[in-house]
């Protein structure tokens, strides 16, 4: 449907905070507020209001080396197919573009019909994964406290660009943990609805998948997970251990590629971090 009124579009800031949070509730995520604080103070996010009431959002939020992460993109039911989501993720590629950035995303299927026409192109697929109900406290591997310096390093490994700052503040949150068994590492943080798991670093797809099932053993869910679809014995081990799968992402590129990920994660910080 064609635009009928003109489209405000307005910079938002931290004590917009729980609006933002009831336009991703209402979407059935699982950001909680101190997601929403985490991009309204290290990014830009801009949003649209009728009258008082936030009714469409989008993130840039920088990186490093040149890279940018745009997430957050909703509109409001009643709002959607005026062109909404396309302005406001044009206004983020605007700031990308001003300032050199290549700016990247992971896409619902519903978000990917905005962005293919903007340009954007696609990489890599993720599944995001559901599990409801784990076997409880029964953890089968021993499972010790990771160092955040060495989950950064080899975050950075798998990016191509460092996320320190994202990183620490996911630590320094209530609830968050790194887990680490011999050659696998993972961050574990909360989220609105269920504990999230993610990034996952390893070398290979059993020890990927032994820190997973420990984690699951070490604490009630529900949990959620990220995989990347190329790490193709991963999915299929978690989904033979009673994981379901939600949903597709498609991670997307606008611009040019400017770092070569050395290794893939087996699991991302989740489609609106990367
Ligand atoms: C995806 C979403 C942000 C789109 O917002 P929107 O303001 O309706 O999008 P736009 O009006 O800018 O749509 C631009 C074009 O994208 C396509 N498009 C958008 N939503 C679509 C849908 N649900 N189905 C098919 N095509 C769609 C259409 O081609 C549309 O142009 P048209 O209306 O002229 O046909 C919104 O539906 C939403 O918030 N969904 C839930 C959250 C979500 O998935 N966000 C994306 C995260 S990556």
């Amino acid at each position: 449907m064609a635009a009928i009124e003109p489209i405000d579009i307005v910079e938002l800031g931290v004590a917009d905070a729980p609006a933002g949070l009831v336009l991703s509730t209402e979407a059935g995520w699982n950001q909680n507020e101190a997601d929403w604080r985490f991009f309204l103070s290290h990014g830009i996010v801009f949003g649209v209001r009728d009258g008082d009431r936030l009714v469409a959002s989008a993130a840039l939020l920088p990186y490093w080396a040149g890279n940018a992460w745009i997430s957050m993109v909703l509109v409001t039911p009643d709002f959607r197919r005026r062109g909404i989501a396309t302005k406001l993720v044009d206004a983020c590629l605007d700031v990308a573009k001003r300032r050199g950035l290549t700016a990247w995303l992971d896409a619902t299927p519903a978000g990917a019909t905005v962005y293919g026409p903007l340009g954007f192109e696609p990489t890599l697929q993720l599944r995001r994964l559901r599990l409801e109900k784990p076997q409880g406290a029964n953890a089968t591997r021993p499972l010790s406290a990771g160092n955040l310096d060495a989950l950064a390093t080899r975050d950075s490994r798998a990016m191509g660009f460092d996320r320190s700052t994202l990183l620490s503040a996911f630590v320094a949150r209530p609830g968050s943990r790194i887990v680490s068994d011999e050659r696998a590492m993972a961050l574990i943080r909360d989220g609105r609805a269920a504990r999230h798991i993610g990034p996952l670093l390893a070398d290979r797809a059993d020890q990927a998948l032994g820190l997973v099932e420990a984690i699951v053993g070490s604490e009630s869910g529900p949990w959620l997970i990220d995989a990347v679809h190329a790490q193709d014995a991963f999915l299929e081990g978690l989904v033979r251990a009673g994981w379901n799968i939600e949903r597709p992402f498609q991670r997307m590129r606008f611009g040019a590629a400017t770092a070569l990920p050395a290794q893939l994660p087996f699991a991302v910080a989740g489609p609106e971090f990367g």
